[in-house]
């Protein structure tokens, strides 16, 4: 096909060019109608905020030019058939697990899956075994499960009809295992289902990790938003296998997504795939190039040095930094100076980068500099030392209740001293990895309490404790 073709942004362009005066919906009226003060802003982008009308196809039922625009992200990414999401991955997430799963099934679900998974197990209604991560000791970050644990699950629980996994985390790890647990779990019969959310770029092939289509991924989605250049929430999703049919997966986007999707967001997933599609080689290596350049010059900044496993894959487009400081205050430098950074944790900021060689790198390194002036002391040994100590759950775990009967139980606070063989009715992450200590519905084991103590004294933050409380609290359930 030709990739260079852009039928639905085309499409828009012909619609302004035809178009008298809108009669129908949005209410802007191709941003005749807006705030005075931001139509100037909005303007160019409102002309194309269209809908389903006339020429521009009907989303849920496409067979014009949204139909040739999937069929050019599908025979891009070769795949049997692709979407366009416009609700994100987080809607592409719940999307996959209703149209593969059933409700009461077994699937096998890496621990530390995004919260959209979390919650389509739970709308699903599955039983979910959960597989912890392994902690990458060069850098205390967690890549996914490793071929042993996904091997020991599938031997423990034969019923299992799924596996959930997420690649590359979200600091660009691509776990080193992916693609044997991906060829051992489809032999023993399990539909695998992958949130790529940030590996859209994947296929530009090396030096980017492979993407889990070409391992054989059945369903993958990814954040088309989030490393190509598309717009806050345009997704893909893609069907690469005949054990998912794309009813299954048209029925239930239609279910979980608007009835009005944008127009802007799908126009800007047509020209982020024709802008992948004209990557060659060698703009990939122009890319690879200035972004290895530019590490070393970071690198070369006082104090500062970049986090990398030298077991698994990175993504070279995720800068992970670390410095004599924690994270977060090297976030609040970079801010000072006019770079917001995409996140900061205890230990580290995590930077974006584009898939582009012509981003202002000189300029974002004067304004990197000037914001690390100054630093002293020793770059932080990360999770050198303790790693794997602070390593906490099972390697394969079940909950102790089943998501139903949560909903009706009633919860009360216990210190978290007297939380032994409670069960969480929250969860608790600390930090870095961003790895759940504890899960809402599992039993609170005397393992995971002393793996709570470690992660304080570690000085980790939490979401869903509060470590700096004189006396920490856990919500449970009352059974
Ligand atoms: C691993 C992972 N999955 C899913 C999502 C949700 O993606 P979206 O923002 O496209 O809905 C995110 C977002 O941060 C993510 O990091």
């Amino acid at each position: 096909m030709n990739q260079k073709q852009t039928p639905l942004y085309d499409a828009l362009l012909q619609y302004t060019d035809r178009q008298i005066y809108s009669l129908h919906v949005p209410g802007h009226k191709d941003g005749l109608t807006f705030f005075h003060r931001a139509q100037p802003r909005f303007q160019s982008l409102l002309q194309i905020d269209a809908t389903e009308i006339e020429g521009l196809d009907d989303y849920y039922h496409a067979t014009g030019v949204i139909a040739e625009a999937q069929a050019l992200l599908a025979d891009l990414y070769g795949t049997v058939k692709s979407y366009f999401l416009v609700n994100g991955t987080t809607v592409g997430n719940l999307a996959m697990v209703k149209a593969a799963l059933r409700p009461g099934d077994r699937v096998l679900v890496q621990r530390d899956s995004h919260k959209s998974i979390f919650n389509a197990l739970k709308l699903m209604d599955l039983r979910p075994v959960f597989l912890a991560s392994e902690i990458d000791p060069d850098t205390g970050l967690a890549p996914g499960p490793s071929k042993e644990t996904v091997a020991a699950a599938i031997r423990r629980y034969p019923d299992a009809k799924a596996l959930i996994l997420t690649y590359p985390n979200y600091y660009g790890m691509a776990n080193k295992d992916m693609a044997e647990i991906i060829k051992f779990a489809k032999q023993k019969g399990l539909i695998v289902l992958v949130d790529e959310a940030h590996g859209a770029h994947f296929i530009a092939g090396k030096p980017f990790p492979e993407s889990t289509l070409k391992m054989g991924a059945d369903l993958v989605v990814q954040s088309a938003h989030k490393t190509l250049p598309a717009m806050t929430m345009g997704s893909y999703l893609h069907i690469n296998t005949e054990r998912v049919l794309p009813e299954a997966v048209e029925a239930a986007l239609e279910m979980l997504q608007t009835s009005s999707p944008s127009y802007p967001i799908m126009a800007s997933l047509d020209l982020a795939r024709a802008y992948l599609a004209a990557m060659d080689d060698e703009a990939v290596s122009a890319i690879a190039d200035r972004i290895a350049a530019f590490k070393e010059q970071l690198s070369d900044i006082p104090g500062i040095a970049i986090a990398s496993s030298r077991v698994h894959g990175q993504d070279p487009l995720k800068i992970v930094l670390r410095g004599p400081e924690p994270g977060f205050s090297l976030q609040e430098r970079l801010i000072k100076a006019g770079l917001y950074p995409e996140m900061a944790d205890p230990f580290y900021v995590l930077f974006i980068l584009p898939l582009d060689d012509r981003a202002p790198f000189e300029r974002i390194l004067q304004a990197m500099r000037q914001a690390f002036a100054g630093m002293s002391g020793e770059k932080t040994a990360a999770f050198k030392a303790n790693g794997l100590s602070l390593r906490s759950d099972a390697p394969i775990g079940e909950l102790a209740v089943g998501f139903r009967e949560m909903d009706v139980l009633d919860k009360e606070t216990v210190p978290l001293s007297a939380a032994l063989d409670r069960v969480a009715a929250e969860t608790i992450i600390p930090y870095p990895p961003g790895v759940p200590v504890l899960l809402n519905g599992e039993r609170v084991t005397a393992q995971h309490l002393e793996a709570i103590a470690r992660w304080r004294t570690a000085g980790a933050k939490f979401h869903g404790l509060d470590a700096e409380a004189a006396e920490a609290t856990l919500t449970v359930y009352k059974l």
